[in-house]
């Protein structure tokens, strides 16, 4: 019934407060979410020569990614085949052999036995250590460098996964020759919030710009029209991912292709496709989210004069309903210049960096919203109290546009809801599957 009436509510663009906080709900997206859909994991330039190893965690299973002496990646479970204690504990390095801290057997980069403490001597000659090697994470996957994960054995392939946001993909990750790099390793840090809200801010919701980071525009760190985040197009794609390509109100960016140094924008043009092409050229900004917690952001940020692009990735790892460890990667084109990257970097720490003026302006709405939770007017799961949220931003007001040159359902302007719906039936789809023809047999 609490499903049904869910469904309801939300197919007419309302969501229930208490969902976002729900201990219940929660537990069915560890299982039916983070249990089986990709996870994104790291980036292929984390990974530079055989040996190069980061440790990782989709939710709660932690994952130790390698690259082995055949430069293949592989991802596995983060726990000793022994007695399952967390094997490597360090962020990232590079080593040879994985030995664990408890008794000491140790594992070699594909993940096999190698190394028995006294051995023989207490295991006898029948122990085979072939049985005992790291356990593999079930998927393994990579699109234009990005290195995704799955438990789930039966998970579709990547690449179908994805679908269309390949293309978008494709546009700022292999725009350039070589691809993007990772800047430094990725900063993390908790905030006080709920994973769905984090997504949904990054991934659909370019209308809180306006006011929330009203802040960067008076300091000049943000394109000087207050309305910059609405001009352009939200686009929803299939399964959970969609994105918002903002531009300048006349459609055309003041900062060309970003403002990347004109010596890279012919090969732009030949890594791209015409319409790929015109999209990157009269961007300002790219912003958006792959279901079910990773999102992007690729901006023009920094000081009158010195603004660049970056590309900064996320994920927001759930520690429980009200809690996320944010991790936080920040790209640059592999091709630029050491002196743009240099600026992008500082563009990117002080912006959406842990301290970046953006990123407080987020969190301390984050957390404000997850203490309001707490009200008892707010566990309304009756309705009694109708306590909805509301998307129905941009309802009745924008038709989707039938010219755009990208793949997927394109609306002309950011401000819509049409993409943080089409994420809430994704995950509603997800964490009801079976669920609701239980509920509806038991009736
Ligand atoms: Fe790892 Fe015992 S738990 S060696
Ligand atoms: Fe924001």
């Amino acid at each position: 019934q609490t499903l049904q009436m869910l469904k309801e509510k939300l197919d007419k663009g309302l969501m229930p407060q208490w969902v976002v906080t729900d201990p219940d709900i929660y537990q069915l997206e560890r299982r039916k979410i983070f249990g089986q859909t990709w996870q994104f994991i790291g980036h292929e330039s984390e990974l530079k020569e055989p040996g190069s190893y980061v440790t990782r965690w989709i939710a709660n299973d932690p994952v130790l990614l390698v690259k082995t002496n055949s430069g293949e990646i592989k991802a596995y479970l983060n726990s000793c085949t022994h007695r399952g204690a967390h094997l490597c504990t360090a962020d990232f390095g590079n080593k040879k052999t994985f030995t664990c801290p408890y008794h000491g057997w140790s594992f070699n980069l594909e993940g096999e036995l190698i190394g028995v403490v006294s051995g023989k001597t207490v295991y006898g000659e029948k122990m085979k250590k072939d049985e005992w090697g790291l356990r593999p994470i079930p998927k393994v996957g990579m699109y234009q460098g990005l290195i995704f994960a799955s438990l789930d054995h039966q998970a579709m392939p990547l690449e179908d996964y994805l679908g269309d946001m390949k293309w978008y993909l494709d546009i700022l990750l292999g725009r350039s020759d070589g691809g993007m790099e990772v800047i430094g390793v990725p900063q993390r840090w908790t905030a006080q919030a709920n994973w769905k809200m984090t997504q949904e801010n990054f991934a659909s919701d370019p209308y809180h710009v306006q006011t929330n980071h009203r802040s960067t525009v008076e300091l000049g760190i943000s394109p000087s029209d207050p309305n910059f985040a609405s001009y352009g197009h939200q686009i929803v794609l299939g399964n959970g991912h969609g994105l918002s390509i903002m531009t300048s109100k006349t459609g055309v960016s003041p900062y060309k292709y970003q403002t990347l140094p004109e010596s890279m924008w012919p090969m732009f043009e030949r890594n791209l496709s015409p319409e790929q092409n015109e999209i990157l050229s009269n961007a300002t900004v790219f912003v958006g989210g792959i279901f079910p917690n990773l999102a992007f952001d690729s901006p023009v940020h920094g000081m009158e004069g010195e603004m660049c692009n970056y590309l900064n990735l996320r994920v927001w790892r759930p520690l429980g309903p009200d809690k996320v460890e944010i991790w936080c990667w920040c790209l640059v084109d592999k091709a630029a210049p050491e002196e743009y990257k240099d600026k992008a970097y500082k563009a990117y720490v002080g912006s959406f960096g842990p301290s970046g003026t953006l990123e407080q302006d987020d969190t301390e709405v984050w957390a404000r919203i997850i203490q309001v939770n707490d009200a008892l007017m707010m566990e309304d799961k009756e309705l009694s109290y109708n306590n909805l949220n509301n998307y129905l931003l941009g309802e009745d007001v924008f038709e989707p546009v039938d010219n755009f040159p990208g793949p997927g359902i394109a609306y002309p302007s950011t401000y819509t809801d049409n993409l943080a719906r089409s994420i809430q039936s994704r995950w509603f789809e997800l964490i009801s599957k079976d669920l609701l023809d239980e509920e509806e047999d038991s009736q």
